[in-house]
């Protein structure tokens, strides 16, 4: 009798037991299936990000091919118009196209992260040649100085190059309006264990609160009113993308700096 209720108790105890561990694993089930469905949310996303940055890149290519031709269009004219006060109209048409042919390389880069096509090349004339495009389409004076100092040939993806140029260009540009601009663009070697070219970017602007520079390099963060915020992230993406880095020093009612260092040459390990 006594082991038959020693048997009964140990029978109830072990299925209380197994009972508990059942609840547990239940919910344990219940925690992965869980899991399991963000997951999969986290990966439709992915997928349907993916498939709009594919998207953009084809619209932007389409909408890019007339664009070019209105812009020739619009150059010749405002050499044609010289002398003449309508000049003033065709620069505008030139220039409005030039905001939407960058608008659209940002989003190029930004809907595919940037793979760079490597090659020698001399940042000298990316520089100038960015210079030159932003200076004819600027409404007011704004001193631009450049200073290169020694070698200024490395391993890049010169269009890329050009875009990390221009995007920090047009901002030091829009940080001087109003205030008798003076903007600086030096290059130099550094050599802090690699060599690297060291593009330094100095305007006498507004200047950058500090509130506002934690979130300067985020994608669509403006403090603009047309602006669209791609400008920095796109800079940082691509200087990234190149191994490299950039950084910033400001103040406020004094002007700020953009540093950017891009090692000369990276081998052929670059990956996207
Ligand atoms: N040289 C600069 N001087 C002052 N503020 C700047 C400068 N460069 C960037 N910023 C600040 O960083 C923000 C983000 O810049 P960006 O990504 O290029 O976007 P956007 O130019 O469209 O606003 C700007 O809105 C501005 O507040
Ligand atoms: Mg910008």
């Amino acid at each position: 009798m006594r082991t038959l209720n020693e048997a009964f108790e140990t029978f109830r105890r072990a299925s209380r037991s197994l009972e508990h561990r059942y609840r547990l694993l239940e919910k344990k089930i219940e925690r992965l299936n869980q899991e399991l469905s963000e997951k999969n949310r986290l990966m439709e996303r992915t997928r349907r990000l993916a498939a709009m940055g594919e998207m953009a890149a084809k619209i932007a290519h389409e909408i890019r091919n007339p664009l070019a031709s209105i812009e020739i269009f619009a150059s010749i004219l405002v050499r044609e118009l010289e002398g003449s006060d309508k000049k003033r109209l065709a620069l505008s048409i030139s220039k409005g196209v030039k905001r939407l042919d960058n608008l659209l390389t940002n989003m190029l880069v930004f809907a595919r992260a940037p793979k760079p096509a490597l090659a020698r090349i001399d940042v000298r004339d990316v520089i100038e040649e960015v210079v030159q495009m932003v200076s004819s389409s600027l409404d007011e004076p704004v001193r631009i100085r450049c200073e290169y100092r020694r070698d200024t040939v490395i391993m890049a993806d010169e269009s890329l190059l050009r875009q990390v140029v221009h995007n920090l260009l047009i901002n030091a540009v829009d940080s001087v309006r109003g205030k008798n601009g003076e903007i600086e663009i030096i290059t130099e070697r550094a050599t802090n264990g690699r060599d690297a070219l060291r593009l330094m970017i100095r305007d006498n602007g507004d200047g950058i609160p500090e509130d506002v520079m934690d979130r300067i390099f985020d994608p669509f963060f403006t403090t603009k009113q047309r602006g669209t915020g791609l400008g920095l992230c796109i800079v940082d993406s691509i200087v990234k993308s190149h191994r490299g880095k950039v950084w910033v020093e400001s103040a406020v009612g004094r002007g700020t700096t953009f540093y950017v260092e891009i090692p000369s040459s990276i081998d052929k390990e670059v990956e996207g």
